[in-house]
């Protein structure tokens, strides 16, 4: 766009002190318009709200106000329909937007800027951008939930080893299991929801740094733009970017957790394990081996949390030290947080995906439930409940029973009487009722335990909850 006002070459928004241009590589390390403009509409909504706000107050005429509010919608509409040229010239989508608009009506667009700075835009676009994004991310893990809470409900009494140290540790059931990260997922989205409501004030109208001396109504553009309040002090509204922070802890959070089930689906779907079969559909083949199927989309799930966690890092860095109020070192918020969000909300379509596709395989589960002798705790328990052992001496005991079936080749279930009361003479018959992995899991009916019935209670709470 051409101004007169400036000189030849000189930035036509904020060039009247200076005499030159920037230099090309100055233009392309100042100007954020390749990725900004994904502020489009918010950047649009918070122009229209302030000036509606501008005109109600009294600060321009209501006829400017309501050109401006349509000018700024012929120029979305331009921006949905690709025909907008973007400009690096105008730096960001704030100077492209406002220079549009003042192409399209003239002179009161010119005036959209009273009582404002790009700093306090800036802010409150990249707010509302990170809001949505924290509804957005919430309806996301619902869906993995559901996925899981599906699994958990059609195994819920299907016995699987649980692991500590990944080394077989006691039986747990399939819905147990599912229903762990059910209840991390949870935890996930409550962060969001709380970050959201953190974040939930203007800071529209704090200008540059100190307020403005106009008399505007910061109250009229935070209620319009669905904000709680405006922000409270102008320095920290325009100078702070911990809502971003909160909304990348809570996604590396999140990310984390995804990274651990998808780490468990790699390794149940190994030939080794064949806990699960995933999909074809996320699979995916070798172009050299054509008998195998591998878990890609897991193993891309599983890595995920290194970009994520790394835009959380790289924005706390960023942040760290900067004296108050603005600097265009803030520039380099966005596109870590554009990246990590896109990325959290594609990791979380996938494992909705992969989790409602894939298929457990309920014998090998069993098979592996009993193996490694994972009912040792029960025999020891036994000792303790029947025979009034002490449970260190009972732990003893059933180490030494361990050590006799490892030494036979066999489980613990297979030994004889004969040779349980050579370890302990008081042992019964009895005690092969608590040996099996079906009566394991179904004793485990301490508040949050494994027993089938206390996972049937808690399926029907999750699907209370998220109903
Ligand atoms: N593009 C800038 C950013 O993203 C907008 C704010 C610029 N403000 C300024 N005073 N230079 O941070």
């Amino acid at each position: 766009m051409t101004d007169n006002s400036t000189k030849p070459g000189s930035n036509a928004m904020w060039g009247g002190r200076f005499a030159d241009g920037p230099d090309a590589i100055m233009e392309a390390i100042n100007a954020s318009i390749s990725f900004d403009q994904r502020l489009a509409a918010q950047d649009i909504a918070g122009s229209r709200a302030h000036a509606a706000m501008l005109g109600a107050t009294g600060i321009i005429s209501p006829s400017d106000a309501e050109a401006i509010r349509e000018g700024l919608l012929t120029v979305m509409s331009e921006i949905e329909g690709g025909t907008f040229e973007f400009s690096a010239a105008l730096e960001d989508i704030h100077m492209n937007v406002e220079a549009r608009l003042v192409e399209h009506i003239g002179e009161a667009g010119k005036r959209l800027h009273t009582g404002r700075s790009r700093n306090d835009q800036v802010a409150l676009d990249f707010r509302m951008w990170v809001r949505d994004q924290c509804d957005a991310v919430q309806g996301a893990i619902r869906a993995v939930q559901e996925a899981l809470l599906g699994q958990a409900e059609a195994g819920a009494d299907w016995v699987m080893p649980g692991f500590t140290h990944l080394q077989t540790a006691q039986p747990v059931t399939w819905g147990h299991h599912m229903l762990a990260y059910v209840e991390m997922l949870g935890r996930d989205a409550a962060r969001f929801a709380d970050a959201r409501e953190r974040m939930n004030e203007s800071p529209l109208g704090a200008a540059a740094l100190a307020g403005t001396s106009f008399p505007i109504d910061r109250e009229m553009t935070a209620k319009a733009l669905g904000f709680a309040r405006p922000m409270a002090n102008s320095l920290d509204a325009v100078a702070d970017r911990d809502f971003a922070l909160e909304f990348l802890a809570a996604a590396s959070i999140c990310a984390m957790h995804l990274s651990r089930l998808a780490e468990e689906l790699v390794i149940w779907s190994s030939a080794q394990f064949r806990f699960v079969a995933l999909s074809d559909r996320f699979s995916t083949g070798s172009s050299i081996m054509p008998q195998k199927k591998n878990p890609d989309a897991a193993e891309l799930l599983r890595a995920k949390i290194g970009r994520i966690l790394g835009a959380n890092v790289g924005l706390l860095t960023v942040m760290k030290g900067l004296p108050l109020a603005y600097s265009k070192d803030m520039q380099e918020d966005k596109e870590q947080v554009f990246d990590a969000a896109d990325n959290l909300m594609l990791a979380l379509a996938a494992m909705a995906g992969m989790a409602a596709d894939m298929t457990a395989n309920r014998a090998a589960l069993a098979a592996a439930a009993g193996s490694g002798f994972s009912t040792a705790t029960d025999l020891a328990d036994w000792l303790v409940r029947v025979l009034g052992l002490p449970f260190r001496e009972a732990h003893h005991v059933t180490g030494a029973l361990v050590a006799k079936a490892e030494a036979e080749g066999c489980d613990l279930p297979d030994l004889s009487l004969a040779q349980m009361q050579q370890a302990h003479a008081g042992i019964t018959d009895d005690v092969f009722n608590v040996l099996t992995v079906e009566n394991s899991v179904a004793s485990r009916t301490s508040y949050g335990g494994t027993a089938p019935e206390n996972v049937c209670a808690q399926i029907d709470a999750w699907k209370e909850r998220l109903a």
